[in-house]
């Protein structure tokens, strides 16, 4: 039986977050650039983008480029960049076809302002999306996203738009840069890695993890379905005992 079909339908994870690692290494063992292993992880995407819709997937977040990463070579940041635009405008058409609406999580001031203008088309042509919604983390840290809601609270107290005492979990979400996304289900990182380097440290409070050895560019459909039924043999029990999660079933 296809990995597609052992699905559960009524209990997929509506959103899946993946730390998408390993690109350079699976250059490296073939002897070649870390960049023809970039190019490789953006033919992963693709791929893991047709399988999240044939899974019917809600909400798909790629980490795609973290604040940290501004840290390496810059020849190879310009490839990076390059790459993601370059593939991100060629996909737009048909990204828009199957319903994919795009959106994008991350310090956007900081991206060369090609690359911002590109992701805002791109974000405009597929806003009327209704199938999956693909959030692209891109020039993104947790830890930036949570000064920068800080921030943005002090600054809506200071104004009066806000009281202290209406600061909760629910309003502090809503300062963040995923305050219309749900909070992912599960988290894959591929490259064997077992650390979530500064990625949606609040969002992923009760997200289930799935780490797997498979380099980014070899990530594929089953791959993807392997993780979700991996997920789907979990029990998530927010602080809960097992026997109070079987009653509610
Ligand atoms: C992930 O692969 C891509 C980005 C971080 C942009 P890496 O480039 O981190 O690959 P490794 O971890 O060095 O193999
Ligand atoms: C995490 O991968 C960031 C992305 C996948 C975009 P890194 O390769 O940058 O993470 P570390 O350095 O291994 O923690
Ligand atoms: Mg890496």
């Amino acid at each position: 039986m296809p990995l597609l079909d052992k699905i559960e339908r009524n209990r997929l994870p509506a959103h899946i977050a993946i730390i998408m690692d390993g690109n350079g290494r699976w250059a490296k063992k073939r002897g070649m650039e870390r960049s023809e292993g970039h190019k490789e992880g953006v033919n992963a995407i693709k791929k893991v983008v047709e399988a999240a819709l044939k899974a019917s997937v809600q909400y798909l977040t790629l980490y795609a480029f973290s604040t940290e990463n501004w840290g390496r070579p810059t020849e190879e940041v310009q490839q990076l960049m390059d790459l993601m635009i370059y593939a991100i405008s060629r996909e737009t058409p048909d990204l828009k076809k199957n319903g994919v609406k795009i959106c994008c999580i991350g310090d956007m001031d900081r991206l060369p302002k090609y690359a911002a203008t590109a992701m805002e088309e791109c974000i405009q042509e597929t806003a009327q999306g209704t199938g999956l919604t693909l959030v692209l983390a891109l020039s993104y840290s947790s830890k930036w996203e949570l000064v920068a809601a800080a921030r943005k609270i002090t600054a809506d107290v200071v104004k009066g738009v806000l009281q202290e005492g209406d600061i909760n979990e629910e309003t502090f979400a809503s300062y963040l840069t995923t305050c219309d996304i749900p909070d992912p289900d599960l988290l894959i990182r591929t490259g064997g890695e077992q650390r979530i380097s500064n990625f949606l440290l609040w969002q992923l409070a009760y997200a289930e993890f799935y780490f797997t050895d498979t380099f980014w560019p070899d990530f594929g459909e089953n791959d993807l379905y392997a993780a979700i039924i991996d997920y789907q043999g979990r029990e998530r029990r927010y602080g809960k005992t097992s026997d109070q999660i079987e009653r509610v079933q």
